[in-house]
Protein backbone atom coordinates (compact mmCIF):
# COMPACT_ATOMS: atom_id res chain seq x y z
CA UNK A 1 0.00 0.00 0.00
CA UNK A 2 2.80 2.38 -0.26
CA UNK A 3 2.47 5.07 -2.57
CA UNK A 4 5.58 4.92 -5.30
CA UNK A 5 9.15 5.31 -4.41
CA UNK A 6 10.69 4.80 -0.46
CA UNK A 7 13.92 6.60 -1.70
CA UNK A 8 15.14 9.83 0.24
CA UNK A 9 16.52 11.55 -2.73
CA UNK A 10 18.53 14.42 -3.29
CA UNK A 11 16.07 16.60 -4.26
CA UNK A 12 13.74 15.85 -1.50
CA UNK A 13 16.55 16.05 0.95
CA UNK A 14 16.93 19.37 -0.54
CA UNK A 15 13.75 20.37 -0.13
CA UNK A 16 12.70 19.26 2.80
CA UNK A 17 16.12 21.09 4.19
CA UNK A 18 14.94 23.82 2.57
CA UNK A 19 11.40 24.16 4.83
CA UNK A 20 12.79 23.74 7.72
CA UNK A 21 14.75 26.90 7.79
CA UNK A 22 11.47 28.27 8.30
CA UNK A 23 11.50 25.65 11.71
CA UNK A 24 14.59 26.77 12.93
CA UNK A 25 13.79 30.29 12.76
CA UNK A 26 10.85 29.87 15.24
CA UNK A 27 13.06 27.79 17.45
CA UNK A 28 16.01 30.46 17.53
CA UNK A 29 13.40 33.11 18.07
CA UNK A 30 11.19 30.71 20.59
CA UNK A 31 14.68 30.16 22.73
CA UNK A 32 17.01 33.69 22.04
CA UNK A 33 15.23 35.62 25.10
CA UNK A 34 16.09 32.67 27.84
CA UNK A 35 19.56 33.11 28.51
CA UNK A 36 20.09 36.77 28.13
CA UNK A 37 17.42 37.90 30.35
CA UNK A 38 19.15 39.81 32.75
CA UNK A 39 21.40 41.62 30.33
CA UNK A 40 18.22 42.62 28.18
CA UNK A 41 16.28 43.48 31.49
CA UNK A 42 19.05 45.99 32.18
CA UNK A 43 18.74 47.33 28.81
CA UNK A 44 14.94 47.93 29.53
CA UNK A 45 16.12 49.50 33.14
CA UNK A 46 18.29 51.62 31.92
CA UNK A 47 16.45 52.95 28.39
CA UNK A 48 13.03 53.55 31.55
CA UNK A 49 16.16 55.66 33.61
CA UNK A 50 16.26 57.72 30.37
CA UNK A 51 13.06 58.33 29.84
CA UNK A 52 11.36 58.61 33.14
CA UNK A 53 14.46 59.68 35.84
CA UNK A 54 14.04 56.88 37.86
CA UNK A 55 14.69 52.89 38.10
CA UNK A 56 11.74 50.68 36.73
CA UNK A 57 9.80 48.96 39.65
CA UNK A 58 10.37 45.22 39.80
CA UNK A 59 6.50 44.61 38.60
CA UNK A 60 6.51 46.57 35.40
CA UNK A 61 9.78 45.01 34.64
CA UNK A 62 8.04 41.61 35.07
CA UNK A 63 5.49 42.47 32.82
CA UNK A 64 7.31 44.62 30.25
CA UNK A 65 9.29 41.06 30.07
CA UNK A 66 6.69 38.65 29.97
CA UNK A 67 5.01 40.89 27.09
CA UNK A 68 8.87 40.66 25.63
CA UNK A 69 8.40 37.33 25.92
CA UNK A 70 4.41 36.83 25.20
CA UNK A 71 4.22 38.92 22.22
CA UNK A 72 6.43 36.12 20.21
CA UNK A 73 3.57 33.75 20.53
CA UNK A 74 0.73 36.50 19.79
CA UNK A 75 2.23 36.86 16.74
CA UNK A 76 2.24 33.61 16.57
CA UNK A 77 -0.67 33.02 16.62
CA UNK A 78 -2.10 35.20 13.70
CA UNK A 79 0.29 34.08 11.30
CA UNK A 80 -0.96 30.22 12.31
CA UNK A 81 -4.73 31.44 11.46
CA UNK A 82 -3.89 32.96 8.35
CA UNK A 83 -2.03 30.07 6.76
CA UNK A 84 -5.09 29.78 4.67
CA UNK A 85 -4.95 32.74 2.90
CA UNK A 86 -1.47 32.04 1.22
CA UNK A 87 -0.98 28.18 0.33
CA UNK A 88 -3.71 27.53 -2.05
CA UNK A 89 -3.59 31.36 -4.11
CA UNK A 90 0.33 31.31 -3.66
CA UNK A 91 1.13 27.71 -3.36
CA UNK A 92 3.51 26.14 -0.44
CA UNK A 93 6.92 26.98 -1.95
CA UNK A 94 6.06 30.74 -2.45
CA UNK A 95 4.35 31.06 0.39
CA UNK A 96 7.10 30.39 2.41
CA UNK A 97 9.59 31.98 0.38
CA UNK A 98 7.50 35.51 0.40
CA UNK A 99 6.76 35.66 4.09
CA UNK A 100 10.89 35.79 4.74
CA UNK A 101 10.22 39.71 4.43
CA UNK A 102 8.81 39.61 8.41
CA UNK A 103 12.35 37.81 9.43
CA UNK A 104 14.17 40.86 7.58
CA UNK A 105 12.23 43.46 8.93
CA UNK A 106 12.06 42.18 12.40
CA UNK A 107 15.95 41.50 12.23
CA UNK A 108 16.12 44.96 11.90
CA UNK A 109 14.32 46.46 14.40
CA UNK A 110 14.97 44.32 16.98
CA UNK A 111 19.07 44.41 15.90
CA UNK A 112 18.79 48.46 15.81
CA UNK A 113 16.50 48.57 19.18
CA UNK A 114 19.22 49.35 21.88
CA UNK A 115 20.76 51.78 19.49
CA UNK A 116 17.38 53.93 18.98
CA UNK A 117 17.12 53.08 22.70
CA UNK A 118 13.81 51.12 22.39
CA UNK A 119 12.48 48.20 23.56
CA UNK A 120 9.15 49.19 21.90
CA UNK A 121 11.00 48.11 18.65
CA UNK A 122 12.44 45.03 20.19
CA UNK A 123 8.97 43.84 21.07
CA UNK A 124 7.75 44.77 17.44
CA UNK A 125 10.45 42.86 16.20
CA UNK A 126 9.57 39.94 17.95
CA UNK A 127 6.21 40.17 17.34
CA UNK A 128 6.80 40.28 13.78
CA UNK A 129 8.76 37.28 13.38
CA UNK A 130 6.26 35.64 15.68
CA UNK A 131 3.99 35.86 12.91
CA UNK A 132 6.48 34.67 10.62
CA UNK A 133 7.12 31.78 13.18
CA UNK A 134 3.13 30.77 13.00
CA UNK A 135 3.06 30.72 9.53
CA UNK A 136 5.84 28.66 9.30
CA UNK A 137 4.26 26.37 11.58
CA UNK A 138 1.76 25.73 9.03
CA UNK A 139 3.73 25.71 5.84
CA UNK A 140 6.47 23.83 6.75
CA UNK A 141 4.39 20.30 7.74
CA UNK A 142 1.80 21.18 4.98
CA UNK A 143 4.68 21.24 2.55
CA UNK A 144 6.90 18.28 3.71
CA UNK A 145 3.75 15.54 4.15
CA UNK A 146 2.43 16.78 0.80
CA UNK A 147 6.19 15.87 -0.52
CA UNK A 148 6.90 12.96 1.33
CA UNK A 149 6.02 9.50 0.16
CA UNK A 150 4.06 7.51 2.86
CA UNK A 151 6.44 5.46 4.42
CA UNK A 152 8.56 8.51 5.16
CA UNK A 153 6.25 10.76 6.36
CA UNK A 154 6.54 10.22 9.84
CA UNK A 155 10.51 10.57 9.53
CA UNK A 156 10.40 13.18 7.43
CA UNK A 157 7.69 15.37 9.02
CA UNK A 158 9.68 15.07 12.51
CA UNK A 159 12.47 16.98 11.16
CA UNK A 160 10.55 20.57 11.67
CA UNK A 161 10.41 19.65 15.12
CA UNK A 162 14.20 19.19 14.60
CA UNK A 163 14.98 22.36 12.82
CA UNK A 164 12.83 23.78 15.98
CA UNK A 165 14.81 22.57 18.50
CA UNK A 166 18.13 23.28 16.55
CA UNK A 167 17.39 26.61 16.74
CA UNK A 168 16.39 26.69 20.35
CA UNK A 169 20.01 24.63 20.87
CA UNK A 170 22.54 27.91 18.51
CA UNK A 171 20.42 30.42 20.33
CA UNK A 172 21.71 29.21 23.84
CA UNK A 173 24.88 28.86 22.58
CA UNK A 174 24.30 31.95 21.22
CA UNK A 175 23.36 33.34 24.24
CA UNK A 176 26.27 32.48 26.41
CA UNK A 177 27.59 35.67 27.70
CA UNK A 178 30.96 35.10 26.48
CA UNK A 179 29.54 35.00 22.59
CA UNK A 180 26.70 37.11 22.13
CA UNK A 181 24.72 37.06 25.73
CA UNK A 182 26.57 40.12 26.69
CA UNK A 183 25.43 44.13 26.73
CA UNK A 184 27.45 44.41 23.70
CA UNK A 185 26.22 41.94 21.16
CA UNK A 186 23.06 41.24 22.75
CA UNK A 187 21.63 42.96 19.47
CA UNK A 188 23.12 40.68 17.18
CA UNK A 189 22.27 37.76 19.02
CA UNK A 190 18.99 38.55 18.15
CA UNK A 191 19.08 40.03 14.68
CA UNK A 192 20.79 36.79 13.55
CA UNK A 193 17.40 35.64 12.50
CA UNK A 194 18.27 37.67 9.39
CA UNK A 195 20.92 34.87 7.95
CA UNK A 196 18.38 31.71 8.39
CA UNK A 197 15.93 33.90 6.06
CA UNK A 198 18.68 35.05 3.68
CA UNK A 199 19.95 31.15 3.53
CA UNK A 200 16.32 30.54 2.81
CA UNK A 201 15.53 32.71 0.30
CA UNK A 202 18.93 31.21 -2.01
CA UNK A 203 17.42 27.62 -1.34
CA UNK A 204 13.80 27.56 -2.00
CA UNK A 205 14.02 28.60 -5.22
CA UNK A 206 15.38 25.81 -6.55
CA UNK A 207 13.23 23.98 -4.65
CA UNK A 208 9.70 22.47 -6.68
CA UNK A 209 6.47 23.40 -5.58
CA UNK A 210 4.23 20.19 -3.80
CA UNK A 211 3.29 18.02 -6.61
CA UNK A 212 -0.19 17.42 -4.46
CA UNK A 213 -0.95 21.49 -4.62
CA UNK A 214 0.09 21.43 -8.58
CA UNK A 215 -2.13 18.33 -9.25
CA UNK A 216 -5.41 18.98 -6.89
CA UNK A 217 -5.37 22.84 -6.56
CA UNK A 218 -3.92 23.58 -10.13
CA UNK A 219 -5.38 20.85 -11.98
CA UNK A 220 -1.85 20.69 -13.25
CA UNK A 221 -1.01 17.12 -14.16
CA UNK A 222 2.21 17.17 -16.07
CA UNK A 223 4.25 19.28 -13.67
CA UNK A 224 3.17 17.39 -10.93
CA UNK A 225 3.71 14.21 -12.88
CA UNK A 226 7.72 15.74 -13.21
CA UNK A 227 8.18 17.14 -9.82
CA UNK A 228 7.09 13.74 -8.60
CA UNK A 229 9.56 11.82 -10.57
CA UNK A 230 12.39 14.13 -9.52
CA UNK A 231 11.40 14.11 -5.74
CA UNK A 232 10.88 10.20 -5.98
CA UNK A 233 13.94 9.72 -8.16
CA UNK A 234 11.97 7.25 -10.53
CA UNK A 235 10.30 7.19 -13.46
CA UNK A 236 6.92 5.28 -12.42
CA UNK A 237 5.25 7.31 -10.54
CA UNK A 238 1.68 6.10 -11.29
CA UNK A 239 1.14 4.71 -7.80
CA UNK A 240 1.56 8.13 -6.10
CA UNK A 241 -0.31 9.73 -9.15
CA UNK A 242 -3.08 7.28 -8.76
CA UNK A 243 -3.49 8.11 -4.84
CA UNK A 244 -3.54 11.63 -5.14
CA UNK A 245 -6.32 11.51 -8.46
CA UNK A 246 -8.23 9.94 -5.55
CA UNK A 247 -7.73 12.31 -3.11
CA UNK A 248 -8.60 14.99 -5.94
CA UNK A 249 -11.81 13.16 -6.87
CA UNK A 250 -12.94 12.73 -3.08
CA UNK A 251 -12.65 16.55 -2.07
CA UNK A 252 -14.69 17.32 -5.41
CA UNK A 253 -16.77 16.08 -3.72
CA UNK A 254 -15.98 17.71 -0.66
CA UNK A 255 -15.70 21.17 -2.00
CA UNK A 256 -13.83 24.05 -0.91
CA UNK A 257 -13.92 23.61 3.79
CA UNK A 258 -14.43 26.94 5.27
CA UNK A 259 -13.20 26.58 9.26
CA UNK A 260 -16.97 26.46 10.37
CA UNK A 261 -17.50 23.34 8.22
CA UNK A 262 -14.63 21.58 9.94
CA UNK A 263 -16.83 22.03 13.01
CA UNK A 264 -19.87 20.99 11.93
CA UNK A 265 -19.50 18.48 9.24
CA UNK A 266 -19.53 14.94 11.17
CA UNK A 267 -16.78 13.96 8.78
CA UNK A 268 -14.23 16.32 9.88
CA UNK A 269 -15.07 16.64 13.88
CA UNK A 270 -13.47 13.86 15.25
CA UNK A 271 -10.16 14.67 13.29
CA UNK A 272 -10.54 17.86 13.84
CA UNK A 273 -10.61 17.73 18.03
CA UNK A 274 -7.95 15.13 17.92
CA UNK A 275 -6.17 17.24 16.27
CA UNK A 276 -6.79 20.15 18.57
CA UNK A 277 -6.41 18.36 21.89
CA UNK A 278 -3.25 16.42 20.43
CA UNK A 279 -1.89 20.58 19.45
CA UNK A 280 -2.94 21.42 23.30
CA UNK A 281 -1.30 18.65 25.25
CA UNK A 282 1.84 19.67 23.07
CA UNK A 283 1.82 23.31 24.90
CA UNK A 284 0.15 22.58 27.73
CA UNK A 285 2.40 19.86 29.12
CA UNK A 286 4.64 22.80 30.02
CA UNK A 287 7.13 22.58 27.89
CA UNK A 288 7.77 26.23 27.39
CA UNK A 289 7.63 26.77 30.74
CA UNK A 290 10.84 24.92 30.32
CA UNK A 291 12.38 26.99 26.81
CA UNK A 292 11.31 30.25 28.15
CA UNK A 293 12.56 30.06 31.63
CA UNK A 294 14.27 27.41 32.29
CA UNK A 295 17.54 29.83 33.56
CA UNK A 296 15.60 31.72 35.97
CA UNK A 297 13.91 27.85 37.15
CA UNK A 298 17.48 26.45 37.55
CA UNK A 299 18.88 29.81 39.65
CA UNK A 300 15.75 29.15 42.17
CA UNK A 301 16.39 25.77 42.25
CA UNK A 302 20.38 26.24 43.17
CA UNK A 303 22.06 25.54 40.15
CA UNK A 304 25.21 27.35 40.03
CA UNK A 305 25.39 27.35 36.48
CA UNK A 306 22.13 28.18 35.03
CA UNK A 307 23.10 29.08 31.78
CA UNK A 308 24.82 25.93 30.80
CA UNK A 309 21.92 23.92 32.77
CA UNK A 310 20.04 25.78 30.43
CA UNK A 311 21.96 24.71 27.32
CA UNK A 312 21.59 20.73 28.70
CA UNK A 313 17.97 21.36 27.89
CA UNK A 314 18.85 22.08 24.87
CA UNK A 315 21.28 19.31 23.94
CA UNK A 316 18.96 16.55 25.23
CA UNK A 317 16.02 18.13 23.46
CA UNK A 318 17.88 17.99 20.36
CA UNK A 319 19.39 14.07 21.20
CA UNK A 320 15.68 13.45 21.71
CA UNK A 321 13.90 14.49 18.79
CA UNK A 322 16.95 12.59 16.64
CA UNK A 323 15.69 9.10 18.51
CA UNK A 324 12.11 10.03 18.04
CA UNK A 325 13.03 10.71 14.47
CA UNK A 326 14.21 7.43 14.21
CA UNK A 327 11.56 5.08 15.89
CA UNK A 328 8.57 6.97 14.61
CA UNK A 329 7.98 4.66 11.41
CA UNK A 330 8.77 1.88 13.27
CA UNK A 331 6.89 2.38 16.65
CA UNK A 332 3.93 4.91 15.55
CA UNK A 333 2.54 8.15 16.37
CA UNK A 334 0.13 6.80 18.82
CA UNK A 335 2.85 5.04 20.81
CA UNK A 336 5.38 7.45 21.32
CA UNK A 337 2.73 10.05 22.09
CA UNK A 338 1.49 8.12 25.23
CA UNK A 339 5.28 7.39 26.16
CA UNK A 340 6.05 11.13 25.88
CA UNK A 341 3.21 12.28 27.91
CA UNK A 342 3.73 9.86 31.05
CA UNK A 343 7.47 10.46 31.22
CA UNK A 344 6.81 14.54 31.42
CA UNK A 345 3.41 13.32 33.77
CA UNK A 346 6.42 11.31 36.01
CA UNK A 347 9.17 14.29 35.69
CA UNK A 348 7.48 16.93 36.34
CA UNK A 349 6.43 14.79 39.53
CA UNK A 350 10.15 14.22 40.24
CA UNK A 351 10.66 18.11 39.95
CA UNK A 352 8.01 19.00 42.21
CA UNK A 353 9.46 16.89 45.10
CA UNK A 354 12.90 18.30 43.97
CA UNK A 355 12.01 21.83 44.42
CA UNK A 356 10.25 21.44 47.10
CA UNK A 357 12.80 19.70 49.19
CA UNK A 358 15.19 22.32 47.96
CA UNK A 359 15.66 24.11 51.02
CA UNK A 360 16.32 21.05 53.47
CA UNK A 361 18.25 18.67 50.45
CA UNK A 362 21.01 20.96 48.99
CA UNK A 363 21.64 18.12 46.84
CA UNK A 364 17.96 18.16 45.48
CA UNK A 365 19.58 20.62 42.73
CA UNK A 366 20.75 17.73 40.89
CA UNK A 367 17.17 16.07 41.06
CA UNK A 368 15.61 19.13 39.16
CA UNK A 369 18.54 19.56 37.16
CA UNK A 370 17.63 15.31 35.72
CA UNK A 371 14.06 15.85 35.86
CA UNK A 372 13.96 18.77 33.51
CA UNK A 373 16.42 16.97 31.04
CA UNK A 374 14.21 13.93 31.68
CA UNK A 375 11.27 16.16 30.86
CA UNK A 376 12.21 17.56 27.80
CA UNK A 377 13.44 14.34 26.53
CA UNK A 378 9.98 12.32 26.81
CA UNK A 379 8.60 15.50 25.14
CA UNK A 380 10.97 14.87 21.90
CA UNK A 381 9.95 11.08 22.15
CA UNK A 382 6.27 12.20 21.02
CA UNK A 383 4.17 15.82 22.23
CA UNK A 384 7.46 17.81 20.30
CA UNK A 385 7.24 16.18 17.05
CA UNK A 386 4.08 14.54 16.56
CA UNK A 387 0.83 16.92 17.07
CA UNK A 388 2.86 19.37 14.17
CA UNK A 389 2.75 16.79 11.60
CA UNK A 390 -0.07 14.75 12.47
CA UNK A 391 -2.62 17.76 11.51
CA UNK A 392 -1.24 17.81 8.00
CA UNK A 393 -2.03 13.52 7.95
CA UNK A 394 -5.21 13.16 9.30
CA UNK A 395 -7.18 15.82 6.61
CA UNK A 396 -7.06 14.84 2.99
CA UNK A 397 -6.48 17.93 0.57
CA UNK A 398 -9.41 19.75 0.99
CA UNK A 399 -9.60 20.65 4.59
CA UNK A 400 -6.34 20.72 5.50
CA UNK A 401 -5.20 24.22 5.66
CA UNK A 402 -8.18 24.83 7.55
CA UNK A 403 -7.85 22.26 10.11
CA UNK A 404 -3.71 23.32 10.12
CA UNK A 405 -4.71 27.00 10.59
CA UNK A 406 -7.35 25.90 13.75
CA UNK A 407 -5.04 23.56 15.23
CA UNK A 408 -1.86 25.70 15.09
CA UNK A 409 -4.16 28.62 16.33
CA UNK A 410 -4.82 26.73 19.06
CA UNK A 411 -1.15 25.63 19.82
CA UNK A 412 0.12 29.19 19.50
CA UNK A 413 -2.60 30.24 22.49
CA UNK A 414 -1.84 27.60 24.71
CA UNK A 415 1.74 28.79 24.08
CA UNK A 416 0.81 32.42 24.54
CA UNK A 417 -0.83 31.47 27.78
CA UNK A 418 2.01 29.62 29.68
CA UNK A 419 4.11 32.15 28.20
CA UNK A 420 2.53 35.18 29.58
CA UNK A 421 1.49 33.77 32.90
CA UNK A 422 4.42 31.17 33.83
CA UNK A 423 5.73 33.89 35.96
CA UNK A 424 2.82 35.14 38.03
CA UNK A 425 1.59 31.41 38.69
CA UNK A 426 5.36 30.50 39.70
CA UNK A 427 5.13 33.44 41.87
CA UNK A 428 1.57 32.33 43.65
CA UNK A 429 2.80 28.87 43.76
CA UNK A 430 5.93 28.39 44.32
CA UNK A 431 7.59 24.54 43.81
CA UNK A 432 4.37 23.13 43.01
CA UNK A 433 3.92 25.04 39.92
CA UNK A 434 4.45 21.53 37.81
CA UNK A 435 1.83 19.98 39.84
CA UNK A 436 -0.77 21.87 37.47
CA UNK A 437 1.24 20.55 34.17
CA UNK A 438 1.35 16.95 35.64
CA UNK A 439 -2.88 16.81 35.70
CA UNK A 440 -3.17 18.46 32.36
CA UNK A 441 -0.28 15.48 31.02
CA UNK A 442 -2.26 13.01 33.10
CA UNK A 443 -5.94 14.20 31.07
CA UNK A 444 -3.99 14.62 27.74
CA UNK A 445 -2.65 10.46 27.96
CA UNK A 446 -6.51 9.32 28.90
CA UNK A 447 -7.47 11.56 25.64
CA UNK A 448 -5.06 10.07 23.54
CA UNK A 449 -5.37 6.52 24.51
CA UNK A 450 -9.24 6.76 23.79
CA UNK A 451 -9.06 8.73 20.69
CA UNK A 452 -6.26 9.28 18.72
CA UNK A 453 -5.88 6.64 15.88
CA UNK A 454 -2.46 5.62 14.15
CA UNK A 455 -1.73 6.78 11.43
CA UNK A 456 1.46 5.15 10.40
CA UNK A 457 2.30 3.68 6.98
CA UNK A 458 -1.20 5.09 5.55
CA UNK A 459 -2.25 6.96 2.72
CA UNK A 460 -4.00 10.20 3.47
CA UNK A 461 -6.56 8.73 1.40
CA UNK A 462 -6.63 6.12 3.80
CA UNK A 463 -6.76 7.88 6.69
CA UNK A 464 -9.47 9.83 5.90
CA UNK A 465 -11.40 6.85 4.82
CA UNK A 466 -11.18 5.89 8.38
CA UNK A 467 -12.59 8.92 9.79
CA UNK A 468 -15.85 8.76 7.09
CA UNK A 469 -16.67 5.25 8.39
CA UNK A 470 -15.96 6.29 12.08
CA UNK A 471 -18.26 9.18 10.92
CA UNK A 472 -21.06 6.71 10.53
CA UNK A 473 -22.00 6.39 7.27
CA UNK A 474 -22.00 2.90 8.24
CA UNK A 475 -21.94 2.26 11.78
CA UNK A 476 -20.87 -1.45 11.39
CA UNK A 477 -17.76 -0.38 9.90
CA UNK A 478 -16.98 2.26 12.61
CA UNK A 479 -12.94 1.56 13.64
CA UNK A 480 -11.95 2.25 17.42
CA UNK A 481 -8.04 3.40 17.49
CA UNK A 482 -6.82 -0.16 18.08
CA UNK A 483 -8.52 -1.32 14.92
CA UNK A 484 -7.10 1.86 12.88
CA UNK A 485 -3.39 0.49 14.59
CA UNK A 486 -3.80 -2.75 13.24
CA UNK A 487 -5.12 -1.31 9.79
CA UNK A 488 -1.73 0.98 9.94
CA UNK A 489 0.29 -2.14 10.59
CA UNK A 490 -0.88 -4.40 7.77
CA UNK A 491 -0.25 -1.54 5.66
CA UNK A 492 3.18 -1.63 6.55
CA UNK A 493 4.06 -5.13 5.47
C1 LIG B 1 7.62 22.41 19.93
C2 LIG B 1 6.73 23.51 20.42
C3 LIG B 1 7.50 24.72 20.78
C4 LIG B 1 8.59 24.37 21.74
C5 LIG B 1 9.48 23.31 21.16
C6 LIG B 1 10.52 22.84 22.14
O1 LIG B 1 8.01 22.67 18.65
O2 LIG B 1 5.77 23.83 19.47
O3 LIG B 1 6.62 25.66 21.31
O4 LIG B 1 9.32 25.50 22.08
O5 LIG B 1 8.73 22.21 20.76
O6 LIG B 1 11.38 21.89 21.57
Amino acid sequence: MDSGGKQLTLPLMVAVGAAVIGSLQFGYNAGVINAPQKIIEKFYNDTWFQRNSEDISTSTLTALWSLSVAIFPIGGIIGSFSVGLFVNRFGRRNSMLMVNILAFISAALMGFSKMAQSYEMLMIGRFLVGIYSGLSTGFVPMYVGEISPTSLRGALGTLHQLGIVIGILLAQIFGIESIMGNSTWWPFLLSFTFIPALLQCIILPLCPESPRFLLINRNEENKAKSVLKKLRGTTDVSSDMQEMKEESRQMMREKKVTIIELFRSPLYRQPIVVSIILQLSQQLSGINAVFYYSTSIFEKAGVAQPVYATIGTGVVNTAFTVVSLFVVERAGRRTLHLIGLMGMAVSAVLMTIALALLEKLTWMSYVSIVSIFGFVAFFEIGPGPIPWFIVAELFSQGPRPAAIAVSGFCNWTANFIVAMCFQYVEQALGPYVFIIFTVLLILFFVFTYFKVPETKGRTFDEISAGFRQGAGSNPAEKHSPEELNSLGADSQL
